[in-house]
């Protein structure tokens, strides 16, 4: 189902009522939710538009469906574009699962994420977003690593991206298929083209399409 908008504000808008009552709904139903957000710039007004949203924030965790192997002050951190946008009003004190938690040693952050990713399992929302590329998460074309991440059983993995900053770290495939609810924002016609060649050119973002609920697009 693709949802298309005269505006970006609209879409922000129709977007942020969806996933606010995805998240309301599963708190009524189990006292909790949870919500993995991707990076980029597209996602960052939305996000500050969801920040407003009268919910119980204190119980509902929030992972990032990526990150950038990358100290939490440095300009690329996902962590630091949520924290800015999202963790503030009335979801200031929503609690928050870094992914880079050992900054020095790539390999020991990659085991405790596996280990504190493991509760976004059957997460109640998604939100991806998509490259020019056809990557998805940190998910890229022409990349072994992020091969990997659309078959292993595991959580996260390091993947290495085309463009600065390379180290990555990603949700896996299957720990975001399990979600209950996944939308795909995408601006711009270039990248609804993309989208829609995604099977022929076997980008990362074909092997999500059937698991999403809506595309959610302006040009
Ligand atoms: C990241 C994101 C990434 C993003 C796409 C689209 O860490 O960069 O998670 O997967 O969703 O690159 O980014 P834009 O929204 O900036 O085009």
């Amino acid at each position: 189902m693709t949802h298309q908008f005269p505006t970006k504000a609209a879409l922000n808008q129709a977007l942020c009522e969806r996933i606010t009552k995805d998240l309301e709904s599963a708190l009524a139903r189990k006292g909790s939710a949870s919500l993995l957000l991707s990076g980029g710039s597209s996602p960052k007004d939305l996000y500050r538009l969801l920040s407003l949203s009268k919910l119980d924030w204190s119980k509902i965790k929030i992972g990032l469906v990526d990150e950038r192997y990358v100290t939490n002050d440095s300009e690329f951190s996902n962590e630091k574009l949520v924290r800015e946008t999202l963790l503030t009003n009335e979801a200031e004190n929503a609690p928050l699962f870094p992914m880079v938690l050992d900054a020095e040693n790539e390999e020991r952050n990659i085991e405790l994420i596996e280990r504190e990713y493991s509760v976004f399992q059957n997460a109640d929302v998604v939100l991806l977003g998509m490259g020019d590329d056809g990557h998805t998460a940190s998910i890229f074309p022409n990349d072994p690593q992020s091969d990997e991440a659309q078959q292993t059983l595991k959580n996260v993995l390091s993947t290495k991206a085309p463009v600065h900053p390379q180290h990555r770290i990603t949700c896996s495939a299957q720990l975001l298929k399990s979600a209950s609810s996944i939308y795909l924002l995408i601006t711009g016609s270039n990248k609804f083209q993309v989208l829609e060649s995604a099977e022929e050119k076997a980008y990362p973002i074909a092997a999500f399409k059937p698991y999403l609920n809506a595309i959610y697009f302006c040009i």
